[in-house]
């Protein structure tokens, strides 16, 4: 969409106000409940109360039985430590900032499957080791397109913009180079993000994505709707 028009400015404008009433508060690591255990949040990590896509994505996507989980943007962790509870032999799972993975290490700690969930700093796949392959990767997206020359000034404002969707153009472009052959790519949008950017983004990719399952919520207020997608390629 034109970074100019009324819409575009709208969902921005929602964005900044989800930063201020979802962003944590204070300096000192706390915790949160959801799906009936509790979490550990370090201050910056995006904080999936109910009502969250997190918390149906976590309940509502396909994980490899005995099988190796990529779950990209972790933050808090509770999908990675979700899969490893819930029959994945191996997940790891990425955050682009350090309080992510700082919550996603204690997390998988606390839920005692540190010795299967491996939890990265990494700007989408660029700190995976090149011969990784999953049998799924998945990305709970950060779904409102900010301003091109939008500065991230804190770590919580990576979970709610992407600049321009340039994050998610590069994860519907490479997803599938670290799949395991018959391996599936999942990515999760919402009605607060531009559906037709991610359709016109997965055509650049040339992927096609399905809608699996979607679900209805009301989120501070408003509400949404999440969709899980799976993505596939084009010409492979
Ligand atoms: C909508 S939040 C989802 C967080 C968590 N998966 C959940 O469901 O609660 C998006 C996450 O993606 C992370 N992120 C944004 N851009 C990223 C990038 N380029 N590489 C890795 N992680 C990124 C954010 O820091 C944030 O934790």
């Amino acid at each position: 969409m034109d970074q100019t028009s009324e819409k575009f400015e709208e969902r921005y404008r929602l964005g900044q106000k989800l930063v201020e009433q979802l962003g944590t508060v204070g300096t000192d690591p706390s915790t949160f409940e959801l799906l009936g255990r509790e979490w550990d949040l370090v201050p910056g990590t995006y904080a999936p109360r109910p009502g969250t896509g997190t918390e149906w994505y976590t309940g509502a996507i396909p994980y490899p039985s005995g099988g190796r989980f990529l779950e990209i943007g972790c933050g808090a962790g509770v999908t990675a430590v979700w899969a490893a509870l819930h029959g994945c032999a191996h997940v790891t799972a990425t955050d682009i900032t350090d309080t992510a993975v700082d919550s996603a290490v204690r997390n998988a700690k606390r839920h005692g499957v540190e010795d299967r969930v491996r939890v990265l700093r990494s700007d989408l796949f660029a700190e995976l080791d090149p011969a990784d392959r999953f049998d799924t990767v998945f990305w709970n997206c950060s779904v409102i397109e900010a301003p091109r020359e939008f500065e991230f000034t804190r770590d919580f404002e990576w979970a709610i913009f992407d600049r321009g969707y340039t994050a998610l153009g590069r994860y519907l472009a490479e997803v599938h180079d670290w799949l395991l052959p018959g391996g599936r790519a999942l990515v999760t949008f919402n009605s607060l993000g531009d559906a037709d950017r991610i359709a016109q983004l997965a055509a650049e990719a040339d992927t096609s994505l399905t809608l699996l399952d979607s679900a209805g919520r009301r989120l501070e207020g408003v509400d949404v709707t999440y969709k899980v997608f799976e993505i596939t390629p084009n010409s492979r």
